[in-house]
């Protein structure tokens, strides 16, 4: 079957209606006509790659096709005659992936035989990653359109930023993160590794650094090697953060010498920003950092090298004798200066050992060395000033998955928008990209994958596609598809949410509390849930951790009252979806509460569900107004106006996103009984 008409370059539009669910969206993609079958004699040929990484990507990409699909017996590697997929590279080996890579693939899929071309490994990676994503279930069996991809990301820098900090994230939980990344093409793993919460790397040269930094949990040297080769083996580089000279209260147990008051020091248990900072007065504090990055140098091949630099308080810097003194003599006026100047000698020692300074944005300051990368958090006017300024730069400002926005929303920032839009062209490639920031105040091993994911695949279009691809209905059909597809990668995003919602549940049926659950939504830090009440003992057990930030449920509803209000009369199909789901809502109730006594977990719910009852119940009463074309009682919409006000305000961190598509029908019940000539 012929599947496109027209080449879909660039037309997002068009793409909803036909293109294949792919995440990041081509560059260009045209139809071709028929179909490729994927079948039990499926073979690769990767004799056209020299790259010692092909044959183990290929080994990894059919043992994905196998879990997808669930035809078995790839696993032993296919080379020999009647080959389906053909590999070819036209440059020999890179050993390691690099900033300039080129990344450009070009995938061929006609009925008989399908070839993936490109000059670097890099594009290999992604164009098997593509493949995969096309794979779909037809009438004889899974099967890919056949179709011609040309592709290229939009910027080299595509990063996720995970801080294993304040929460700790074992090895396991870093790979599947990074299978997961590489399935959407991101290929920078920031890997947050020190904070007030937890100093996680371990030094040989100052073992009491993780000895007294970090609970016993910290990653081996070792385990830094593998997981560094893991990454490099999908494309994707690890850049190291150890964040100086402030949010460093976890060194300062092992070695208080570093720090510019006197100890004794313990590891940080709450969140914010510490007044803890390194002296930078001291010359024994750059002897060590010196002896410290010079080890960490060897086990990061990458030469960006971050060095944090955020939120310094400059509390401890003031109340020093010594560092003020030091201040004075060498005309460093107020904190920026002070820092700017330990920059500049950490900057030195980084360059001694072959690593780019990238730091957060705070560390643009007067007299910053050139050549350091920014890296923005607080407003994107950051990233355009410091590409004004000859700096390069990525954005995470917008991109920020522990504020459990929307994709929607971080979808809609770029780059090279906002006040990054006015850059002359040669200002404007000082951007190289973006990460998405994954804090980890209120997440823990167990809730990390569903805090990252899927949001981050929107995150990864924006960085990935053109600039052009901006509709956030056709992402949002997308991203649900990326989303399972996902979990074929091992992150647990989705799997996660039915255990802690059983665990909540306790002996009872979760029933009750699923239907409840998928009506909600979880409130992130900065955005109604406050990581300053909480600490890193916390139990993070609660139903706002179980829950998604955003519902699929409520979206699928929302999206059902929106074809309801748009057709007159509303389809059959759509007010049968919405009656069901109001009636369940109405119902849920009743079955909730004896869930829920006794249980001091879900006691904080139980107004919630109460309020879910009375959606149900406004919902039906609204969708039989507008079946019927009647007008509503004007007290009565009103009341329910209110009511929906209130509900909209946030309880026990959750939002019921099911008023959303209530609302959106009273608005416009409330229109048309104004309007009674227009119904
Ligand atoms: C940051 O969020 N403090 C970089």
């Amino acid at each position: 079957m012929l599947r496109f008409l027209l080449p879909l370059t660039l037309l997002a539009g068009l793409a909803r209606a036909a293109s294949p669910s792919l995440m990041p969206l081509p560059v260009k993609m045209d139809a071709a006509a028929g179909k490729f079958a994927i079948d039990q004699n499926f073979k690769v040929s990767s004799a056209g790659c020299s790259d010692a990484r092909v044959a183990a990507a290929v080994a990894r990409f059919l043992s994905r096709l196998s879990r997808q699909t669930g035809i078995p017996g790839w696993n032993r590697g296919a080379e020999g005659a009647g080959v389906s997929l053909t590999l070819v590279c036209a440059a020999g080996e890179t050993p390691s992936p690099t900033l300039e890579e080129d990344e450009s693939y070009r995938l061929a899929i006609d009925p008989a035989h399908a070839l993936l071309e490109a000059g670097r490994m890099a594009g290999i990676l992604h164009g098997l990653e593509t493949f995969l994503q096309l794979i779909q279930p037809g009438p004889e069996g899974f099967q890919i359109p056949a179709v011609h991809i040309q592709d290229r990301p939009r910027f080299p820098w595509r990063g996720l930023m995970l801080d294993v900090s304040r929460h700790w994230m074992p090895v396991e939980v870093v790979e599947r993160n990074l299978d997961a990344m590489a399935a959407v093409k991101l290929n920078v793993f920031h890997w947050h590794l020190s904070d007030d919460q937890g100093f996680r790397a371990e030094s040989k040269l100052f073992p009491r650094l993780q000895q007294l930094g970090s609970d016993g949990n910290f990653f081996t040297q070792e385990e830094i090697r593998r997981v560094v080769a893991y990454a490099r083996d999908r494309g994707i580089r690890v850049v190291p953060e150890f964040d100086i000279p402030g949010h460093t209260t976890s060194w300062f147990p092992g070695y208080p010498e570093l720090a510019s008051a006197p100890g004794p020091y313990e590891i940080g248990r709450h969140f914010g920003v510490f007044d803890a900072a390194m002296d930078p007065s001291r010359e024994a504090t750059y002897t060590f950092l010196d002896a410290f990055i010079g080890e960490m140098a060897q086990l990061f091949p990458d030469p960006y090298f971050h060095i944090g630099g955020d939120e310094v308080n400059g509390k401890q810097w003031n109340q020093s004798v010594r560092v003020q003194e030091f201040a004075h003599e060498h005309g460093l006026e107020g904190t920026l200066a002070i820092q700017t100047y330990f920059n500049q000698r950490i900057q030195k020692i980084l360059l001694k050992h072959g690593k780019i300074m990238i730091g957060w944005d705070e560390v643009l300051g007067p007299d910053l060395p050139a050549g350091t990368v920014i890296q923005s958090w607080r407003g994107q006017k950051s990233l355009a000033d410091a590409a004004r300024q000859g700096y390069r730069g990525i954005l995470s400002s917008g991109y920020y998955l522990d504020h459990l926005k929307p994709a929607r929303y971080h979808y809609g920032v770029d780059p090279q928008g906002g006040p990054a839009a006015d850059l002359d062209p040669a200002q404007a490639s000082r951007i190289l990209g973006g990460e998405a920031c994954m804090w980890s105040e209120l997440i823990d091993a167990e809730t990390v994958d569903s805090r990252i994911w899927p949001r981050a695949a929107a995150i990864a279009e924006r960085l990935w596609s053109p600039r052009e691809v901006t509709d956030a209905e056709d992402m949002y059909a997308r991203l649900e598809v990326a989303s399972r597809l996902l979990e074929w990668t091992g992150v647990e995003h989705r799997a996660v949410h039915g255990p802690m919602l059983d665990r909540l549940a306790g002996n009872h049926p979760a029933e009750a509390l699923r239907v409840l659950a998928d009506a909600c939504e979880a409130l992130g830090l900065g955005n109604g849930r406050r990581g300053g009440n909480y600490t890193t003992q916390t139990p993070l057990n609660r139903m706002v951790d179980a829950l998604p930030p955003e519902s699929e449920s409520v979206r699928a509803t929302e999206r059902a009252a929106a074809r309801i209000l748009a057709s007159r009369p509303p389809g059959p199909l759509d007010v049968a979806q919405l009656r069901q789901q109001f009636g369940r809502w109405a119902a849920n109730d009743e079955r909730f509460q004896p869930v829920a006594a006794e249980n001091a977990l879900l006691a904080e719910l139980r107004p919630l569900s109460k309020d879910l009852a009375l959606l149900g119940a406004a919902g039906l009463r609204v969708l039989g107004y507008l079946e019927s074309g009647q007008a509503a009682p004007e007290d009565w919409i009103a009341g329910q106006t209110r009511e929906c006000a209130r509900i909209e305000r946030p309880t026990a961190e959750v939002s019921l996103a099911a008023v959303r598509p209530v609302k959106l029908l009273l608005e416009e019940l409330a229109r048309r009984s104004r309007k009674p000539g227009n119904r």
